[in-house]
């Protein structure tokens, strides 16, 4: 049954397991019950946030309005021909169940995206991404219910503005709408994307490449350098990938000739923000609750009973050595709460 539950325990919400409480919390499995939630914010004038799986947020303090767990389910098919599936999925559901169900179908499109936590809800927001493949490659609308208005939207997929780990929900509609189905197209037929650095290495071993083999692939390197929420509170990569110009390269380039980069439009490539928080010797690290991943640096742990400021904190103290060392002002990823 619907209810709003007061001094809410947010530990088991947030993948970065920090101890703090919502003064109010509701679970929406429908828009009438995101309704009814909504009028109590507006009425009691409360702050507003809205929570899928907690992986990519850092609570720094007790939240004091309402949280709002937008709980719609299903995987509907809306259209399909030979070629191509057409779905309506509910922002409740599992991300990871979502691709584990449609690899096992035999649709394509996601699986690269395999055992990524978080909610389908949340997908678009900062369109998600992993070994090659982004989310608004697959994506063709977005459901939204304005939480002003409580009118119903459609965002055709050129409407959400997609970029690197960016839409238009991070920026101009940011608190504004809530999303409550995705709406995706899948293939039928075999289109596999497998350029993305160790990926197809990985599948050598497999006798075959099919959607099953490239989804265990990508598990497969993500378990070996990414650490278990359940064991080691985190929020995956605390901070975006830094883009910069070309010519800011050639001038890193000259004290730093090894700096790894990729290609990204024609005048920009992206370097891995891991490699500059190694090279400022943060990797590893341990500062009472908090550290940096030992196999991945650019993943901020909790070690226990980290609070979400000592997290931010460290990610200070590494912003300040990249800027340092490189110039390169690094964006946090993560939303601080
Ligand atoms: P939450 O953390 O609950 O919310 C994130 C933001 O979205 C918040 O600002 C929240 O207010 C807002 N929000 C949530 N749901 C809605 C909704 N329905 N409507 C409106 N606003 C909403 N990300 C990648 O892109 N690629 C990766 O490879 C990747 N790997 C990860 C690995 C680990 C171990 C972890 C912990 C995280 C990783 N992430 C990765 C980050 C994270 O999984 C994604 O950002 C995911 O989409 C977050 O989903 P969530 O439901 O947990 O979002
Ligand atoms: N690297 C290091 N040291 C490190 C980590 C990385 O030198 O400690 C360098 C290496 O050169 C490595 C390169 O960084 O080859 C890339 O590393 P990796 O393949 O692990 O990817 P990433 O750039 O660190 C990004 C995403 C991940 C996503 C992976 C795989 C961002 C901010 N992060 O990480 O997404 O899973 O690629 O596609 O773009 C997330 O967003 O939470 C996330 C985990």
């Amino acid at each position: 049954m619907f209810e709003i539950k007061e001094n809410f325990p947010l530990k088991k919400y947030n993948t970065f397991g920090i101890d703090v409480k919502a003064r109010y919390f509701s679970m929406c499995p429908s828009k009438d019950e995101l309704i009814q939630s909504i009028n109590k914010y507006k009425k009691e004038k409360l702050p507003l946030m809205i929570l899928g799986g907690g992986s990519n947020v850092l609570f720094t303090q007790n939240f004091p309005g309402l949280i709002i767990q937008p709980a719609l389910k299903g995987i509907e098919v809306i259209n399909e021909n030979s070629r191509v599936i057409q779905l309506k999925v509910g922002a409740g559901e599992d991300w990871d169940e979502f691709v584990e169900y449609c690899v096992e179908k035999g649709w394509g499109g996601v699986e690269n995206l395999s055992f990524i936590p978080g909610n389908v809800g949340t997908c678009p927001i900062q369109n998600i991404g992993a070994y090659g493949v982004e989310v608004k490659d697959v994506i063709t609308e977005v459901e939204t219910l304005e939480i002003e208005t409580l009118k119903t939207h459609r965002f055709k997929n050129a409407d959400c503005h997609f970029g690197y780990r960016d839409s238009i929900f991070k920026r101009a509609l940011k608190g504004k709408h809530i999303i409550m189905h995705v709406y995706f197209r899948l293939s039928k037929k075999a289109n596999f994307i497998l350029d993305y650095g160790n990926l197809q290495n990985e599948l050598s071993r497999f006798d075959k490449i099919n959607l099953q083999n490239i989804r265990q692939a990508v598990i497969d390197i993500r378990n070996a350098k990414l650490p278990k929420p359940e064991e080691t509170g985190n929020a995956g990569s605390f901070f975006k990938n830094p883009v910069v110009d070309k010519k800011e390269l050639e001038q890193l380039q000259l004290n730093h000739p090894e700096i790894p980069f990729y290609s990204f439009g024609d005048e920009t490539v992206k370097i891995p923000a891991g490699w500059l928080i190694e090279q400022a010797g943060w990797k590893g690290k341990k500062m009472r609750n908090v550290g940096v991943h030992e196999k991945q640096a650019l993943v901020l742990i909790n070690l226990g009973h980290a609070t979400g400021e000592e997290v931010v904190q460290l990610a200070h103290n590494i912003q300040q050595s990249v800027w340092e060392m490189f110039g390169i002002e690094l964006e946090m990823e993560v939303n601080i709460v």
